[in-house]
């Protein structure tokens, strides 16, 4: 089943923060600040990336607060069941009401040593439960080029990916350096990184993912990131207060649509 969504994705990536009662007070609050016709009409999906234990919390407040959130989850087992301690299976991310789930953000990259066997398996598992795989790649160092290191990594996942499962996977581009840094990389450089993702794993697959940017994204430069061929963003820090969030939506809301 082909997921789709507005022209703008603005997904909050909360990283290792918020635990559910906190998550329970963001809901309320979002349902202020957004009433869910508002958010429903706007040509801007948000969704939430809480931590896994937060993600039930978010699931049953998000419906009853009625506001219109998607949900993702940070991470998922590439197995898809068993003797696995500790890991959480697509199957019950996806029970949880997940749409999206994150793989190989930079974060997990390094501190789970994660291996390109481990991305692929998490991205099908992610895709057999019938969720889409955002697939985040970046380059380490801000004064190389990188747009080769970039590719290699979308294609290193995509070449074991099926035809029907590459259209299903988002890549976001997201610099490392950029990331938890009080600079976003210039729109010059997403732009071109966009285009380099693009036109690379289309010649290479076929494929022609929907590409989005995270580093540094806040309510302050969101306005100069719009323009840049991007399908939406994931935020950090600044998704972690229900006023920047919604700043940052009404700014997508304003643009409306791929610009
Ligand atoms: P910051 O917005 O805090 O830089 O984090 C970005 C990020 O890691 C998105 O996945």
């Amino acid at each position: 089943m082909t997921q789709t969504c507005p022209p703008w994705l603005l997904a909050a990536n909360w990283k290792m923060n918020m635990d559910h009662l906190q998550t329970l007070e963001f809901i309320r609050e979002l349902s202020i600040l957004m009433p869910e016709k508002e958010a429903e009409n706007s040509g801007v999906e948000m969704a939430i990336f809480p931590p896994f234990t937060s993600l039930r919390t978010a699931q049953v407040f998000s419906t009853s607060y009625q506001v219109a959130l998607s949900l993702g989850a940070q991470d998922v087992s590439p197995h898809p069941s068993g003797a696995f301690t500790g890991e959480v299976s697509a199957s019950m991310l996806a029970r949880l009401g997940c749409k999206y789930v994150l793989v190989g953000h930079s974060e997990s990259r390094k501190n789970h040593h994660e291996t390109r066997e481990e991305l692929v398996g998490k991205a099908k598992n992610a895709i057999a439960s019938q969720m889409t795989p955002i697939l985040c790649v970046g380059e380490e160092e801000k004064g190389g080029e990188g747009m080769e290191e970039i590719c290699s990594q979308a294609e290193e996942v995509f070449c074991d990916l099926g035809k029907e499962e590459r259209e299903k996977v988002i890549v976001s581009y997201e610099p490392v350096w950029a990331i938890g840094s009080s600079v976003t990389a210039s729109p010059q450089r997403i732009s071109r990184a966009a285009s380099a993702l693009k036109a690379d794993l289309f010649k290479k697959f076929g494929a022609s993912p929907r590409i989005l940017y995270g580093g540094s994204v806040n309510e302050g430069n969101i306005e100069s990131l719009k323009g840049l061929g991007l399908g939406g963003f994931l935020v950090g820090r600044a998704s972690l207060s229900p006023a920047e969030f919604t700043a940052i939506f009404r700014c997508l809301e304003k643009g409306k649509g791929l610009a």
